[in-house]
């Protein structure tokens, strides 16, 4: 078939394994595994809707080979038993055309003790900052137990049927802080030059490739940049590269950056560019002369076909793109990239659930992690097409378009403003969120492209509704700014988000930020009025600013809120203002105080819109009630709710 991206679909081979395209989905942690340590069904819907959806190979989630460098809800490799429960997945992706390696790794000192029952194991005795346990510093019989580990766990993916196995020296992991001046202090062979550092992780290529034998891919995943103070950066990695391609026993490398300091080179915020690590990518391939997967916010068909055709790497690399949509390959190969769900970079259900030891998700692609129920395989079409009204151009009444619309359904959606997005695209104006909008941008496209009737500037009322008699309503009305929940004298400035994002309020002004959402509402304020050049004053009742944002996001946000001299009150609340002054509360002490304030602006106090629904239940034939108009929450709510109702209807 015709393709616009010739080099993206052409073959490849990775040793003796053939790849029908460049497309790799990336490891990543699902937290899919049963509380047994082995894979799940869950676990094996996921990759097959990947598999489906067109990758040419699927390296798979960290798997640990060893007990002291195991973690919660991931596989164990070191099972043979558990290992050979991939079987049936490893067959699936072959049915569908794609092939699969076994990510193996020893997370070293970057899992926790309350989670092996063990002491963790590290070259020498210092802690990972992000997560502040000591490790115990192997000796050498723990380090062949190590080495053994890892053949072991790669012949229990042979005997699984995996198609080739990867070796972590990626952002976590013992084999990485071997490589690393922080980590490593040893004075032994295993430690002090880059050739001693490189020893542990060359002895278990060695083992490795001797254990899965000529025929397997072996490949490693390798930090090209730790990111901090006393670490390793690029140079000293393509040192290491050339160093494991001179050992003639890799089948290609595959690009990673950062440590969990520093997770925003690892898995960063929509506020990096796109493609940000294909440098690394170029010098990693002149190095080492092997060929290279490329990673780092990889998301357009466009943008990975310029990469290969110029020679950045030899196959595109992807995690988030793949959990937005895992059919993007099958929609860049057959020219329909305009229907491809683009990842925006937010962090907030795949990261941000890892950071809360909760399975991964996806805020605008319900059916990630819910594939057997909601997959591409699970929409069934409308028994009879019947006449559905949606009332809301916010994400939930879009998504629940979309879906009624897939489902063969006649929809029209009534939005009261002159645009569709609701509350995401008035977000996307704040500093650094644009990226935000593509969500809605993607949904109004869809909703296009179904033939949904969309009318705007139409305000829905509950007369209106009845008298059109549609067989089936969907409410998706939203919420809108609370009153402030502290008393005002006349005359103080106080503003709700929507009035601050809409263009109001003070410029050049000393105002206080009160972020009840703890979540992103604040974030997204904070910036648009220390922007405007105002001296801003962040107070939330949680322990600190932004609590709930991904590590990643947060970070990056933190450095730019240092550089706009934002002060930040924790644990403190407004409890009544007047003009130029609040006064803030202690949540921890009671204590009471007056601060200056020219302005307040209340972020995350928000009402459901939900007098529509109430005034038309009992009324209507069919009535659902979605997102935020049942309660303020996430978009991700909105539009999983809008999704459940869209295959209700
Ligand atoms: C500043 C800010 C930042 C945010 N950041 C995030 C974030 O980072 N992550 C996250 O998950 N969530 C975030 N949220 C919250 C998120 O945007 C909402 O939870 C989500 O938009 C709710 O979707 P919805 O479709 O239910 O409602 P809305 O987005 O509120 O959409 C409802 C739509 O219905 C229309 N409507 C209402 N009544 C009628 C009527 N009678 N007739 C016709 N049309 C009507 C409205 O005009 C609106 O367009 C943020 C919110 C704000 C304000
Ligand atoms: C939820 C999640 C889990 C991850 N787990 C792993 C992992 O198990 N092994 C690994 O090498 N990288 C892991 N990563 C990093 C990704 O493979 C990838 O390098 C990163 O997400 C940046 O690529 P992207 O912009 O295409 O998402 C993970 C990333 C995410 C978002
Ligand atoms: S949750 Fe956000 S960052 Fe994660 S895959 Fe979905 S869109 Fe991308």
């Amino acid at each position: 078939m015709e393709t616009r991206y010739p080099n993206l679909f052409s073959p490849f081979r990775l040793g003796g394994v053939e790849l029908r395209n460049r497309v790799v989905m990336l490891p990543h942690v699902t937290m899919y595994a049963g509380e047994d340590r082995r894979p799940s069904a869950r676990q094996r819907h996921y990759y097959l809707e990947r598999a489906r959806g067109g990758v040419g190979l699927i390296v798979t989630e960290s798997q640990y080979v060893h007990p002291s460098g195991g973690a919660a809800t991931t596989v164990d490799a070191s099972s043979r038993e558990g290992m050979l429960a991939w079987r049936e997945t490893v067959a699936g992706v072959h049915e569908q055309g794609a092939k699969i390696f076994a990510q193996l790794t020893h997370h070293g000192g970057q899992t926790f003790s309350h989670a092996t029952g063990l002491p963790l194991w590290g070259p020498s005795p210092v802690a990972d900052p992000a997560i502040g346990e000591i490790p115990h510093a192997v000796d050498h019989d723990e380090i062949r137990a190590v080495v053994a580990a890892f053949t072991a766990a790669a012949a229990n993916a042979r005997a699984a049927g995996f198609d080739g196995v990867e070796l972590k020296i990626g952002h976590d992991g013992i084999l990485r802080a071997f490589l690393s001046p922080y980590w490593n202090r040893r004075d032994d062979e295993y430690g002090g030059s880059v050739e001693g550092r490189a020893r542990l992780a060359l002895e278990a290529i060695a083992a490795v490739r001797a254990a899965v034998g000529p025929d397997m891919a072996l490949g490693a995943r390798l930090c090209l940049d730790e990111g901090i103070p006393g670490g390793y950066g690029l140079e000293d990695a393509l040192g290491f590269a050339r160093i494991f391609a001179a050992a003639g026993q890799l089948d290609y490398l595959s690009a990673d950056m950062g440590v969990w300091m520093r997770v925003d080179l690892q898995i960063p915020p929509m506020t990096w560019p796109e493609g940000y690590a294909l440098d690394a990518a170029v010098a990693l391939r002149a190095a080492s002369g092997l060929p290279v997967i490329a990673y780092g916010r990889i998301k357009r068909p466009a943008q990975a076909e310029e990469a290969l055709a110029r020679g950045a790497a030899d196959l595109i690399g992807m995690t988030r793109q793949l959990i937005a949509d895992p059919a993007w390959a099958a929609k860049a190969a057959t020219g329909r990239e305009a229907e491809i769900r683009p990842c925006v970079a937010c962090n907030q259900l795949c990261v941000g659930s890892i950071a809360r030891n909760l399975p991964i998700g996806c805020v605008h692609n319900p059916a990630a992690g819910r594939e057997e129920r909601l997959g591409a395989l699970a929409l069934r079409p409308a028994a009879t097409a019947r006449r559905v009204l949606v009332v809301g151009g916010g994400p939930a009444g879009l998504k629940a378009a979309e879906t009624a619309a897939r489902r063969g359904h006649r929809v029209t959606l009534l939005e009261r403003g002159p645009a569709l997005g609701g509350q995401v695209r008035l977000a996307a104006t704040a500093p650094g969120h644009a990226e935000w909008g593509e969500i809605a941008t993607h949904l109004a496209a869809e909703v296009a492209r179904l033939g949904v009737e969309v009318i705007l500037s139409a305000e829905a009322t509950p007369e209106a509704i009845l008298a059109a008699a549609p067989e089936a309503v969907v409410i998706a009305a939203g919420s809108a700014p609370a009153p402030p929940p502290f008393p005002a004298a006349p005359g103080t400035a106080v503003l709700s988000d929507l009035d601050v994002l809409r263009g109001e309020g003070p410029r050049g002004a000393e105002v206080l930020l009160l972020d009840l959402g703890v979540r992103f509402q604040g974030a997204a304020l904070v910036e648009t009025l220390a922007e405007r050049g105002n001296r801003v004053h962040w107070v939330t009742p949680a322990p600190f600013v932004g609590a709930e944002i991904d590590p990643s996001t947060l970070s990056d946000l933190r450095r730019r809120l240092a550089r706009l001299g934002v002060v930040c009150t924790p644990e403190h609340t407004v409890v009544g203002a007047e003009p130029g002054s609040a006064a803030l509360l202690n949540v921890m002490t009671g204590e009471v105080a007056p601060v200056r304030a020219e302005a307040i602006v209340v972020a995350g106090n928000r009402r459901a819109a939900d007098g529509l629904a109430a005034a038309l239940k009992g009324r209507v034939a069919e009535l659902h009630v979605v997102g935020d108009s049942v309660a303020p929450r996430t978009v991700s709510m909105a539009i999983y709710e809008g999704e459940l109702a869209g295959r209700a209807v």
